[in-house]
């Protein structure tokens, strides 16, 4: 390759590592894009019928007026949800008064052992106001491609033992339910509760 061709070449890569960058950067929560409504020209969020764990029936259209800041995990994940329900939790305390426009959502992806029982005593950890959904495994699937979620069992040692893969981005709606911004779910809560607070 000649001299030429080669720095021509070098000038290409990087114009594709600046260009992969910038979408990372955008992807993964770091950028804000607000009124952005797509990632990556994907359209994030739609309706969902889940249960509460009061065992109401609760559908997005509910929360509209409001902002939503929905989550997916389940309640047996042993580190990333747990955490990132604290941050939610925090970020909701640091909002104060003004927090009662943002309803924190946190919907299974593990509808076989989170029932509603489960779900009821395991909210109890975090914000009074979090509301955790859970459904049928239909229902659950519809949700989770709605809001683009990845999530996918994984056996575990004993016979009945499994986790759940899941990607753990929150997600911030807008009052018309429709997508503002998500967050990367090793967000601190004072960078969550001010990203939020632009949109209050
Ligand atoms: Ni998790």
């Amino acid at each position: 390759m000649s001299p030429a061709a080669r720095r021509g070449l070098i000038i290409f890569l990087a114009g594709v590592a600046l260009i992969l960058g910038a979408f990372a950067f955008d992807y993964w929560g770091l950028g804000d894009r607000a009124g952005s409504r797509e990632v990556a020209g994907v359209s994030i969020g739609g309706p969902f019928t889940l249960t509460d764990q009061n065992g109401d029936i609760r559908h997005d259209s509910d929360f509209r007026g409001k902002l939503m800041l929905v989550y997916f995990g389940y309640t047996y994940c042993p580190d990333v949800c747990p955490a990132t329900l604290n941050t939610m939790t925090a970020a909701m305390d640091k909002l104060g008064a003004s927090a009662t426009a943002v309803q924190p959502i946190f919907i299974t992806v593990d509808p076989a052992r989170d029932t509603v029982p489960q779900m009821k005593s395991y909210a109890a950890n975090f914000t009074p106001r979090l509301l955790a959904l859970t459904g049928t495994p239909a229902e659950i699937a519809a949700a989770a491609k709605a809001y683009r979620v990845y999530f996918q069992p994984v056996k575990g040692e004993g016979a009945d033992d499994y986790s759940v893969d899941h990607s753990a981005f929150v997600y911030l709606m807008g009052r018309d339910g429709r997508y503002l911004a998500h967050f990367a779910p090793d967000i601190g809560a004072d960078q969550m509760a001010a990203a939020i607070k632009k949109y209050l």
